[in-house]
C-alpha cells in the first residue's frame, strides 16, 4: 500500500488547522505565485530524484489548463475504478520546483498551500516535510527545520490521485496541480496559531491559542477598545449589525511577539422563527442564492482574486444575496470578500462520493448507504470526514458572512455524516447546519433546514404546507440554468414569497466551465482520452463562462429583485422586498408609454421601510393607443437599473379597418396570384400557402412559407426530445423530421381555404388544420388558422410560420418583450416596448447550439416588405434554420446560410430546467388540443 492509498494516514507532519488569516508587523509574507520549475510524469516517481530538465509554468494553475494533459469533465463518474482506497497502477504525477531566499533566519517558518489536487509531498532542500491531502483544504507545515539561510529549495510533488480523490466526485472538469495561492510565512517564535472571534450580544470575544494584545476597530478605523490575554472581551456600544445589504464589518486586531493579525467580524444573529424562518437580526430573510464554482476559463480551477472579485460584484449587481460553495471551500479570498460585499454563506466542505452510486447499472438516485462500500457508511473513512469538516470549520469560523455550514454534496446519509453534524452542533456558533443527504433520506432531524434540490413548484408547496417538516424549507440547488433558460426561477420566487417556511434557494449554477480551444468553447467529450464524460452538462451557468450575461441571468436578477408592485384604479403600489435597507436609498422612477414611447415620466424618492410597501396615486390622462401602453416602474441606483416592472394600462385602441376593397385576382391550375398596387402574391396550391410575397417590385420570400411545429432542442429540453416518463413524445412523434400535407385548397373571393396537416415520418398527423387567408386590395392580408393537436402529442415544442426572407431583411423592428430574448417563462428580465434588431443582433452565443432569439407578446413586427401583426404571437428572426441550430454541436459548426429565417409562432413553449430540475411546468407547454391563431400581414 502506498501511503497515498492509506485512508488511516491522509497527512503526515501538516499542522493542525488554524484559522485563516496572514500576519503582519514583524513577520514577513513571501507569497510563491509567478513562475516555478515542472515536470509532469505519466507515472509516480520516487523523490529525490535527479531531474535534469524542466519546464516552467505559472502557479497557481492546473496541469490540465497548461498543456500537460487533456481536461476531462465528468460529473457523477469517477474516472477511475471505484476500488478504495487504491488508485491507478499509473497515477500521473506533476513535480514543482521553486527556490526562495531566506535572509536573517529567525523564528519559525512556515510553507501553505491553500489548494493542491489531489495530493502533495513536500521537500525543502531535498528533505522530506510531509504530506497533504484534501485538494479545496489549507494546508501548513513549519519547515523550520529544514530552512537556511539564503537560498533553498522547495519543491512540491502532486499526484493526480489519492484516496481522498473518492471524496472528492464534484460535477466538474478533474483538474491537478497547485491551484491556489501558495506561499511562506516567516513568524517570530511564539506567535499565536489559532484564533476565534465571536461578536454576540455587544461583545466581541477573541480567544486565541496564546496571549495577547487585542485592539476592536469600527468601520472607519476608530477605535473600540482593547484587552489583553488568552480569552479577552471587548464591548461595543449599541453594535452596527452585519448583514448582506449593509455588511457592516469590525476589525480585530491582535499583537504578540512583534506580529498583527487582523481579522474581520460582524454582529449578526441566525435563528429559525416560530413560523419556521430564517430570521438574520430577527428578520425574516429570503435566500436570493446561487451556487458558486471556483471556475475561470483561462484558469481552469484557479480564479485570480479579480476574477473572483469581479464575480462577487457581478452576483451583486444581479440582486444575490446568497451563496452556496459548491461543492467545497472556496479560497479565503472569496469570503473575505463576501463579508465585505454582502453575501450570506452557505459554507461546504470538500465532499462528495457522488460516483458510488453508478457502481451498478441502472441503479438511479438511490443511495444504498446501507452498503459499507459508501465512504459515508464505512468506519474506516470516519476520520477522513472529521477532519475535513473540521479544516472547513476550523479555517472559515471568523466569517460574519457564513451562515449555515454544509457537510458535502452528494455523499449520502450515513453515520460518517452524522458524525460531522454532530460535531457542528458541538461548535454552539449559532450557523445553521446543512445536509442536504439527510433530508433527502428523510432523517431531517439531521439538518436544521430542510434542503432539497429540484423539487417540482407542487413538490416545493407541499413541502410548505407540510407540517411534519419542522425547519425552514431552503433548496440548496433549483432551476438548472443550463443553456437557455430558466425558465421557472420566477414562479419559485413567488412560491418562496407566499410562505414564510420557505426561506430561498440557489439557482443551479454560477458559470459555465468551458475550456476554450482555438476560439472556441469545448465541454466533456471533446477532449482525447476522456474515459468517461458527461458532454455539455458542465455549461449550466446562470452567466456564461466569460461572465457575459445571457437573458437567464437577468430573469435571476428579476426574481430577486428588490421591488415588487402593483397597479390598480390609478394606485401604484411598491413593495420593498429589501430586509435591511429603505428604498429613499434609490430613485423610483415610473414612465408611462404608449406603443413605446415615453410619454411621461417621473422620478421620486420613496420613503419605504423593509418589507413595507407604498401607495402612489398615479393621475394618468386618457390614452390611445395601437399597439398598448404600459407604466414601466424602474429602481435605480447610481443611474443603473437593479428592478423593473410593468403595467398594462387601458388605451383606447386606434385601428386600421381592413379594406373591403379586393385585390386582382388570377388562378391557374397551380397558383392563384394577388396584386394590387404595390403589391404581388403568388400561393401555391400544392403547399397551401405563399411561394411570392412582392412589395413594390421586391420579393420577400425565397421558398414556400412553411407551417412547423420544432425548434432546436434546447438543454433543458434534452429530457422531453427523447422520452418523457412513459411516453415518447417530441422524437417519438417525429417531429423533427416533420412532413406537410395539403389536402385541398379553394378560392372563394379573396379567401383561400387550405385543409391539411403535420406529421412526424412514420407516424399519424399530429395537427390537422383549416387555414383561412384572406388578401384586401391593399395588400394586406390575413392569416385564420384552426386546428386540432392529436392527443398523442403531450405538449409541441411550438407552432407558427416560417418564412425564409433574404439577407437584405435582416433588420427589424418589433413591439414586444425584449430587447433580450424572451420566452413565456423567460420575460420578466426584459420588457414590453418597441425594438429594432437585426438577425445578427439575435444570435445568443450558448455553448452548445440551440433554440434561441425568441420574442414573447409581440404585436407589431416589421421586417423586409412586410409587417406582421397580431394579439400578442411570438417572433423569432435568425441567421441560421432550426437543423443547423440542431446539427452543430460547437458554435464553429455554425455557418449563416445567407437567408434571414423569420418564425411567426402562435405560441413557443417554455424553457423551464429540465436539463436537470422538474418537467416544464405545465402552464408553459404548449398542450392545448384546439388552436386558433390569427395575424395579419400587411406591405410596409
Ligand atoms: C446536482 C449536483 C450538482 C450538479 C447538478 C447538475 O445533482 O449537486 O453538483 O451536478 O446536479 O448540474
Ligand atoms: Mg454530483
Amino acid at each position: 500500500m502506498r501511503i497515498y492509498e492509506n485512508l488511516f494516514k491522509t497527512s503526515e507532519n501538516r499542522l493542525p488547522q488554524r484559522a485563516y488569516y496572514i500576519p503582519k508587523g514583524e513577520s514577513k509574507f513571501m507569497l510563491l505565485n509567478g513562475d516555478w520549475r515542472f515536470r509532469y510524469f505519466k507515472r509516480d516517481i520516487d523523490l529525490p530524484e535527479v531531474i535534469d530538465s524542466w519546464d516552467t509554468v505559472k502557479v497557481p494553475s492546473c496541469w490540465q489548463m497548461t498543456g500537460y494533459e487533456n481536461p476531462n469533465y465528468s460529473n457523477i463518474n469517477y474516472p477511475f475504478p471505484y476500488d478504495p482506497p487504491y488508485l491507478p497502477d499509473d497515477n500521473p504525477c506533476g513535480v514543482y520546483e521553486k527556490d526562495f531566499e531566506v535572509t536573517d533566519l529567525k523564528g519559525r517558518v512556515y510553507y501553505i498551500l491553500e489548494g493542491v489536487s489531489s495530493c502533495a509531498f513536500v521537500y525543502i532542500n531535498g528533505e522530506y516535510v510531509g504530506f497533504t491531502e484534501g485538494s479545496h483544504l489549507q494546508a501548513e507545515f513549519d519547515i523550520t527545520p529544514f530552512v537556511r539561510t539564503g537560498k533553498n529549495t522547495l519543491r512540491v510533488k502532486v499526484l493526480k490521485w489519492c484516496v481522498g480523490s473518492y471524496l472528492e466526485d464534484q460535477d466538474f472538469f478533474r483538474m491537478n496541480g497547485i491551484f491556489r495561492d501558495t506561499y511562506i510565512l516567516v513568524r517570530p517564535e511564539n506567535h499565536i496559531g489559532d484564533v476565534y472571534v465571536e461578536a454576540v450580544g455587544n461583545t466581541v470575544t477573541v480567544t486565541a491559542d496564546k496571549q495577547a494584545e487585542v485592539t476592536l476597530f469600527d468601520m472607519k478605523g476608530e477605535k473600540i477598545g482593547s484587552a489583553n490575554g488568552q480569552k479577552t472581551e471587548i464591548a461595543v456600544d449599541s453594535p452596527i449589525l452585519w448583514n448582506a445589504e449593509k455588511p457592516y464589518l469590525y476589525t480585530v486586531r491582535l499583537c504578540r511577539a512583534g506580529e498583527i493579525i487582523e481579522l474581520q467580524t460582524g454582529f449578526r444573529t441566525i435563528e429559525v422563527s416560530t413560523k419556521k424562518e430564517l430570521l438574520i437580526n430577527g428578520v425574516p430573510v429570503k435566500l436570493h442564492g446561487v451556487n458558486h464554482h471556483d471556475t475561470s476559463v483561462s484558469g481552469g480551477w484557479y480564479q485570480t482574486d479579480e476574477e473572483i472579485e469581479s464575480d462577487l460584484l457581478l452576483m451583486k449587481k444581479l440582486n444575490i444575496n446568497c451563496v452556496r460553495t459548491s461543492h467545497y471551500p472556496p479560497t479565503p479570498k472569496f469570503l473575505e470578500l463576501c463579508n465585505k460585499i454582502g453575501f450570506y454563506v452557505v459554507l461546504e466542505t470538500d465532499i462528495e462520493a457522488h460516483g458510488v452510486l453508478r457502481r451498478k447499472a441502472n441503479v438511479g438516485y438511490l443511495f444504498d448507504v446501507e452498503s459499507e462500500d459508501w465512504p459515508g457508511t464505512n468506519p474506516d473513512w470516519l476520520a477522513e470526514h472529521l477532519e475535513r469538516m473540521e479544516r472547513a470549520v476550523k479555517r472559515d469560523r471568523n466569517h460574519p458572512s457564513i451562515i449555515m455550514w454544509s457537510t458535502g454534496n452528494e455523499s449520502g446519509h450515513a453515520p460518517n455524516h452524522k458524525a460531522m453534524v454532530e460535531y457542528l452542533r458541538g461548535l454552539g456558533d449559532m450557523r445553521l447546519v446543512h445536509c442536504e443527504d439527510a433530508c433527502r433520506k428523510g432523517e431531517n432531524d439531521w439538518s436544521d433546514v430542510y434542503s432539497r434540490m429540484y423539487p417540482a413548484l407542487s413538490e416545493l408547496e407541499a413541502f410548505a404546507k407540510d407540517d411534519a417538516i419542522k425547519t425552514p424549507v431552503f433548496l440548496c440547488e433549483y432551476s438548472h440554468a443550463m443553456g437557455n433558460g430558466p425558465g421557472d426561477v420566477y414562479d419559485y420566487n413567488q412560491l418562496f414569497d407566499k410562505y414564510d417556511k420557505l426561506i430561498g434557494g440557489c439557482v443551479w449554477e454560477w458559470a459555465d466551465h468551458t475550456v476554450v480551444v482555438d476560439g472556441v468553447q469545448k465541454y466533456g467529450g471533446d477532449f482525447e482520452g476522456e474515459l468517461t464524460h458527461d458532454g455539455n452538462f458542465c455549461c449550466d451557468g446562470m452567466v456564461f463562462a466569460n461572465r457575459s450575461l445571457k437573458a437567464g441571468s437577468l430573469e435571476v436578477k428579476t426574481a430577486y429583485q428588490p421591488m415588487k408592485t402593483t397597479y390598480e384604479n390609478n394606485i401604484l403600489s411598491v413593495k420593498n422586498r429589501l430586509d435591511f435597507t429603505n428604498l429613499d436609498e434609490y430613485d423610483f422612477k415610473y414612465s408611462v408609454e404608449v406603443d413605446g414611447k415615453t410619454v411621461s415620466e417621473k422620478t421620486e424618492t420613496l420613503n419605504v421601510a423593509p418589507h413595507e410597501s407604498a401607495d402612489l396615486n398615479i393621475e394618468l390622462p386618457e390614452i390611445k393607443a395601437s399597439l398598448g401602453a404600459f407604466i414601466t416602474c424602474r429602481l435605480l441606483k447610481d443611474g443603473e437599473c437593479v428592478a423593473h416592472t410593468q403595467h398594462e394600462l387601458s388605451a383606447e385602441k386606434t385601428v386600421t379597418e381592413f379594406k373591403t376593397e379586393k385585390p386582382e385576382i388570377t388562378e391557374t391550375e397551380g397558383e392563384i396570384t394577388f396584386s394590387g398596387k404595390g403589391f404581388r402574391y403568388v400561393f401555391s396550391k400544392q403547399y397551401g400557402n405563399f411561394t411570392s410575397m412582392k412589395v413594390e417590385g421586391r420579393e420577400n420570400i425565397l421558398a414556400p412559407v412553411k407551417l412547423t411545429a420544432w425548434r432546436a432542442p434546447t438543454d433543458n429540453d434534452r429530457n422531453v426530445k427523447v422520452f418523457w416518463g412513459n411516453y415518447n413524445i417530441w422524437q417519438g412523434e417525429n417531429l423533427d423530421c416533420q412532413f406537410s400535407k395539403v389536402y385541398s385548397v379553394s378560392l372563394e373571393d379573396n379567401v383561400v381555404t387550405v385543409s391539411g396537416s403535420l406529421a412526424g415520418v412514420s407516424r399519424k398527423p399530429c395537427f390537422r388544420y383549416t387555414l383561412k387567408i384572406t388578401v384586401d386590395g391593399a395588400g394586406r392580408v390575413r392569416y385564420g388558422l384552426v386546428g386540432t393537436v392529436a392527443q398523442e402529442i403531450i405538449w409541441l415544442p411550438r407552432l407558427g410560420f416560417e418564412f425564409l426572407m433574404p439577407h437584405s431583411s435582416s433588420g427589424f423592428t418589433y413591439y414586444g418583450y425584449g430587447p433580450e430574448e424572451s420566452y413565456c417563462d423567460m420575460h420578466h428580465g426584459s420588457l414590453m416596448g418597441l425594438y429594432s434588431s437585426t438577425a445578427k443582433n439575435e444570435y445568443v452565443n450558448y455553448v452548445r447550439p440551440q433554440e434561441h432569439g425568441n420574442h414573447f407578446g409581440v404585436r407589431l413586427l416589421g421586417i423586409g416588405g412586410l409587417e406582421f401583426s397580431g394579439k400578442g404571437f411570438e417572433c423569432n428572426v435568425s441567421s441560421f434554420s432550426s437543423e443547423t441550430l440542431e446539427k452543430a454541436e460547437h458554435t464553429d459548426e455554425l455557418a449563416p446560410d445567407g437567408n434571414t429565417h423569420l418564425r411567426i409562432d402562435y405560441k413557443v413553449s417554455g424553457l423551464g430546467s429540465n436539463s436537470c430540475g422538474p418537467q416544464l411546468i405545465e402552464k408553459y407547454r404548449l398542450d392545448e388540443k384546439e388552436i386558433e391563431f390569427k395575424f395579419e400581414i400587411r406591405p410596409r
